[in-house]
């Protein structure tokens, strides 16, 4: 089993990540001092593949767990299915005491997050990811939200969970789209963070794609190790944490108004990373030949690299104008100096954004 912290005082906790431990998770549970009733998270999907033997772990230990299903998919990460958890939770009697599971991916996991962050005034979670994007990224530093019409991930707080359990095995049933998604959020953490990492992942393609699992592993462990990292430096995204959102303020406009359903998550961020990077090249900061393997790779794993035809781009321009980093309707992005170099809250004129859109 590999063992990573994320090292944020009080609120530190274990990220775990092995292959079959699902049925293990309530034997590990016993260390918290936590009531029964335990509420597990998740959607029909994931819980027709894993529910049973998370349920079946947690009785074994004398707790008692019940499951809340939400529908699957990115549109029911609002506020209504939010406000549904919470009556479930109040209707079965839960208290202070007791605890949440996420179990599903990032959808799964923000929603949880928020809902936890919220009853009562907070009560504890953890998160079982079970889509790489979930468990190199999402489950990891404790940002919740629920999505709002007018913006992605617009509502939410900042609340950890106390421990966070990934089991590999759980991405054998993971559809062929879900993964490639998820492999732009690793690609990510090579551009924002280490370039040997960035190399390590060119050159290891095959074996990656092949869904090897002790590379699978290394390749989780090193994502969870770096955003651990960046998450104990900086929780509140003051400055740093702002480089995890590398290809994110393209990435969610094109998700906004594609209204979610054309792109999956990594699919709109590799797009936004590309043109993020594109950006930083015109402006004359990373040079052409970094610029060529960002977009090289992510191309290779099978990501999509281009806008979609017809993208409006003055509706692009105007949504992206709402992501939460702008100050006084500025714009600010973070873009890629080279490959493992970030420049942090960089000021991009409108013009320049429009220019690097229309190309
Ligand atoms: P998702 O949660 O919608 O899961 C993708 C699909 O895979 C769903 O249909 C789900 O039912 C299915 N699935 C999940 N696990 C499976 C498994 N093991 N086998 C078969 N099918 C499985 O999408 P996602 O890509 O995991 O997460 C995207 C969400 O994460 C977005 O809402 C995004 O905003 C959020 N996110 C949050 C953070 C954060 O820091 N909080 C970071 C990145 C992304
Ligand atoms: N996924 C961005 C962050 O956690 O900060």
């Amino acid at each position: 089993m590999e063992k990573l912290r994320v090292e944020l005082g009080e609120r530190s906790y274990e990220i775990l990540i092995d292959r079959g431990n699902l049925s293990l998770i309530g034997e590990r549970l016993l260390r918290f001092s936590i009531s029964k009733k335990i509420g597990i998270i998740s959607n029909p999907k994931v819980s027709d593949l894993y529910g049973q033997k998370v349920i079946s772990s947690l009785q074994k230990e004398g707790f008692e767990p019940f499951i809340i299903l939400i529908p699957d998919g990115e549109h029911y990460k609002d506020y209504f299915w939010a406000y549904h958890i919470l009556t479930q939770l109040l209707e079965f009697g839960f208290d202070r005491g007791s605890f949440l599971i996420a179990l599903g991916g990032g959808v799964i996991g923000d929603l949880t997050g928020f809902v936890a962050s919220i009853y009562m005034r907070g009560i504890s979670y953890i998160q079982i990811p079970t889509t790489l994007l979930a468990q190199v990224d999402s489950s990891v530093g404790g940002k919740t939200a629920v999505n709002h019409p007018l913006g992605k991930n617009m509502i939410g707080t900042f609340w950890q969970p106390s421990l966070v359990w990934i089991d590999v095995d759980t991405l054998e049933s993971l559809p062929e789209r879900e993964f490639i998604s998820g492999l732009a959020e690793v690609i990510k953490y090579g551009v924002i963070w280490d370039k040997e990492f960035f190399e390590f992942l060119e050159i290891n393609r095959t074996k990656i794609l092949k869904k090897d699992k002790d590379i699978l592993i290394s390749i989780i462990k090193r994502a969870c190790e770096i955003k651990a990292e960046v998450v104990s430096k900086d929780e509140r995204e003051r400055e740093l944490r702002a480089i995890l959102n590398y290809g994110h303020t393209i990435g969610h406009a094109i998700e906004t108004l594609t209204g979610y359903s054309s792109y999956l998550h990594g699919e709109a961020i590799s797009i936004g990373m590309v043109y993020e990077a594109k950006l930083s090249s015109m402006l004359g900061f990373l040079d052409k030949e970094d610029f060529e393997k960002i977009r090289n790779i992510l191309k290779d794993f099978g990501l999509p690299v281009n806008l979609p035809i017809n993208m409006d781009l003055s509706a692009m321009l105007k949504t992206i104008l709402l992501d939460k980093k702008n100050i006084e309707g500025k714009i600010r992005m973070v873009i890629p100096d080279s490959i493992g170099k970030m420049k942090i809250n960089f000021e991009i004129s409108g013009e320049d954004l429009k220019k690097v859109l229309n190309e």
